[in-house]
């Protein structure tokens, strides 16, 4: 383990059981279905690659790089997009991957977006949630667990960019950050 991190949260075996599980569920609830896999950049990558090749029905994926300006300057809707779809979700079934619900403000802006470009259908799959952190509500369709508030770095997510290549799932000692 890594001098940085304090303790491992899952390891790899037990994120591949998570993901597992998350995708028998897309895989009976969209069964004779096809989706768009939309993964937001890029805290999503490592659970996305695991989580599509677990995915039986055809799938397409694609990606987006959106962050919220926050939730005590602006209302709802407000998301900035650095990078958008590359085609359309008009009439198609749309699952969002994301790494964590933190604030929830991100998907909270991103899902009323994306709504108004009428797809078929949009859900959303999250590893991880804090719900200890919420201040905007989130329906989250497919979640991985809910951890608490402890910041948590490997499986894609990161610290200053560093620590997205850990095959695990840990806490990074607060001095690193602090
Ligand atoms: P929010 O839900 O709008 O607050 O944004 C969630 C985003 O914050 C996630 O996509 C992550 O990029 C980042 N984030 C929140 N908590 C953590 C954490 O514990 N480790 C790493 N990134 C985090
Ligand atoms: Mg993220």
């Amino acid at each position: 383990m890594l001098n940085d991190i304090s303790k491992i949260l899952f390891d790899e075996k037990q994120l591949n059981t998570m993901v597992q599980k998350l995708a028998d569920r897309i895989n009976s609830d969209y069964a004779g279905k096809q989706i768009i896999l939309v993964g937001l950049l890029k805290g999503s990558v490592v659970f996305l690659s695991d989580l599509m090749r677990k995915i039986k029905v055809p799938c397409t994926v694609d990606f987006m790089v959106v962050s919220s300006y926050g939730a005590s300057t602006v209302s709802s809707g407000n998301v900035k997009i650095s990078r958008d779809l590359s085609s359309s979700i008009e009439g198609k079934n749309v699952l969002i991957v994301e790494d964590i619900i933190d604030s929830g403000n991100t998907l909270s802006c991103l899902l009323e977006l994306l709504k108004c470009r009428n797809p078929e259908s949009l859900k959303l799959c999250s590893l991880l949630s804090k719900p200890s952190r919420r201040e905007k509500e989130v329906y989250i369709d497919y979640l991985g667990t809910e951890i608490p508030d402890e910041f948590v770095v490997g499986y894609g997510l990161d610290y200053n960019e560093l620590y997205r290549n850990l095959p695990y799932l840990g806490v990074l000692k607060p001095e690193v950050y602090s």
